[in-house]
């Protein structure tokens, strides 16, 4: 077995003769001597050899054993943690030959995600990658230690399982019962409140959960979920457990954290930012401007007018054709905008007759210099679209610093959506989440203003966490289904396991379910949340490595009684 790591010998050790294994890093020649980066998951150690005492080709990323001796450095290398010794090889065995690389195993490489994918063993070997998959098993360890502390235990839930109502596609799972499916879990929700009916009290999974959505830089199709459930709790309970668990893990991590966190209404949310995750990092915020609503008299559809202000830039016609791409995706009919100097519009991209009402909203504001965007429509897609627009100028102008970690409870979450297809309300969450007791009597009648015992956790613009207190009430839960317009005999279908429970003594129980990745995405300052997972889809929801998903041969859907369409 190999017995010393590639960082791990100093001066002490001159003289000593060793053994190393490892990659071939780099390898260079000079003078008469050959020079090599061996490289382990530990570090680099260079290793000098004189061709003419040991006969051998070699080549980057081949795996090698040399024996030598330790020797002091003439000129030390203070970047590596061994800068001050090398090896004088005496022997060197090649273990394994390595193909030309299709890149370099090197931070700074500048070829395409889809390569780095598909050649992902190398990919892995970079850095960058390799210290998020070994962050990400540190902070997971944190985390579960410190529940374990706190008395709760890790109890698994079925993959194989049954599809629960969180939002998402379920990816399913054909059996070799005709006609029958398993659905892998998008969360464990269902298992985890029955283990508060089964008595638990305290539990916690670090979950493997599968959700077949739309891809986007924080999201995969499998993912972890840090999911944690406990009885006899409201929301405060859990919210602090919460923050304790974040400051133990920042306390590990050597960065400093205050709780309590801070607490956001999402209706304002929603209308300071245009968002229900908003990046509380840079303030920026959407401001009200409805005075303005009758002098854009040219818009149609202006209930509602907002602004944001981007201080001391001015922006090109490029941009603002960017911009307003942004806005009209996020369903507001159009982007207006004032370039502003010295309290005065020098530009505008609209003409009206009279700018006196914009002008007196300027002074208001005391706006100085910068631009001012202007979006005017229905009260929801004017605060999404500047949501929208707020994020892609961070994006742009970099307001917010990569090292600060602001979290936020978005708090009084709405009960319910209205689905204008469907013409009826969902559960904004899912429908096992508890209404806010003021809205007990009404919650079923007055469905559009139920608030829910809901809360999710925010860290820097991404949800990291959700969760609710529960239902634990039968008749409070089938007063929900009928609010979703869910039929006793479907609700039975769906979920009849799930409620035949409740009705065998249930203590009041509610929890929350973290993004792991996410947390760790954020946490590396990464890029995206595939450069903290080892095996990823790609964007395009295919993973490279494998070329999966695959077709499978006529054999194997006979055996599941199924058959492709074409
Ligand atoms: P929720 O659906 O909010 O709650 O999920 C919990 C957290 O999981 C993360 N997340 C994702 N991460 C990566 N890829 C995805 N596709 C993805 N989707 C969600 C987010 C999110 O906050 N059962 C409830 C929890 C509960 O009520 O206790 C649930 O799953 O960070």
């Amino acid at each position: 077995m190999k017995s010393i790591n590639n960082n791990q010998l100093r001066l002490v050790d001159v003289n000593k003769e060793v053994e190393l294994y490892g990659w071939i890093h780099n390898i260079r020649k000079f003078k008469d001597l050959y020079f090599i980066d061996l490289r382990d998951r530990w570090g680099i150690t260079q290793v000098v050899f004189n061709p003419t005492n040991i006969n051998v080709s070699l080549a980057k990323e081949y795996v090698i054993k040399v024996k030598g001796i330790v020797v002091e450095r003439k000129s030390y290398n203070l970047d590596l943690e061994t800068g001050q010794i090398e090896i004088n090889a005496l022997k060197i065995e090649i273990l394994s030959r390595s193909k030309e690389l299709p890149f370099d195993i090197n931070d700074n490489i500048n070829v395409s995600e889809d390569l780095r994918l598909k050649y992902r063993f190398l990919d892995l070997r970079r850095n960058k990658l390799k210290n998020n998959i070994i962050f990400k098993n540190k902070v997971v360890k944190y985390l579960r230690d410190f529940l374990n502390e706190q008395d709760f235990i890790d109890i698994e839930t079925p993959i194989l399982s049954k599809s629960t109502p969180e939002g998402a596609r379920d990816f399913l799972v054909p059996t070799r019962k005709e006609g029958k499916f398993f659905a892998l879990p998008q969360s464990p929700q269902l298992y985890k409140q029955i283990l508060m009916v089964a008595g638990f009290e305290k539990y916690y999974q670090y979950a493997k959960v599968f959700r077949d959505e739309d891809l986007r830089k924080d999201r995969q199709y499998e993912f972890f979920q840090l999911d944690i459930e406990m009885s006899f709790v409201d929301e405060n309970d859990v919210q602090t457990l919460v923050e304790k668990m974040m400051q133990n893990l920042f306390n590990k991590l050597n960065i400093n954290l205050n709780v309590p966190f801070k607490k956001m209404d999402y209706d304002y949310a929603i209308d300071n930012y245009g968002s229900d995750k908003p990046d509380l990092r840079y303030e920026n915020r959407l401001i009200d401007a409805n005075e303005l609503n009758d002098n854009l008299e040219f818009l149609f559809n202006n209930q509602c007018t907002k602004t944001l202000f981007l201080e001391n830039e001015k922006i090109s016609k490029q941009q603002f054709k960017q911009f307003d791409e942004i806005i009209r995706k996020n369903k507001a009919n159009r982007l207006l905008y004032l370039t502003i100097e010295n309290n005065q519009i020098s530009n505008s991209s609209f003409k009206i007759a009279d700018f006196s009402k914009i002008n007196n909203f300027i002074s208001k504001h005391k706006f100085n210099s910068g631009t001012l965007f202007i979006v005017s429509d229905q009260y929801e897609n004017v605060c999404q679209s500047l949501g929208a627009l707020r994020i892609e100028l961070n994006n742009i102008y970099k307001f917010a610093k990569s090292d600060s970690y602001e979290f936020v409870w978005i708090v009084n979450w709405p009960m319910f959506e209205y689905n204008e297809d469907e013409k009826r309300y969902s559960a904004a969450h899912h429908p096992f989440t508890m209404v806010q007791e003021q809205y007990l009597k009404t919650f079923d009648s007055d469905p559009k203003n139920a608030k829910a015992k809901a809360y999710d956790l925010v860290l820097n613009g991404f949800e990291i966490a959700g969760g609710s207190i529960r239902i634990h009430d039968t008749d409070i839960q089938r007063k929900m289904f009928k609010t979703i317009s869910m039929s006793e005999s479907e609700a039975e279908k769906q979920f009849g396991f799930f409620l035949n429970s409740l009705e065998y003594g249930v203590p009041p129980h509610g929890g929350i379910a973290f993004g792991i990745d996410r947390l760790i995405m954020i946490l590396t300052n990464s890029e995206s949340i595939r450069d903290v997972i080892p095996f990823p889809v790609n964007s395009k929801g295919i993973n490279l490595l494998s070329d999966s998903p695959s077709q499978v041969s006529t054999e194997q859907l006979d055996e599941y009684y199924l058959k492709l369409k074409n």
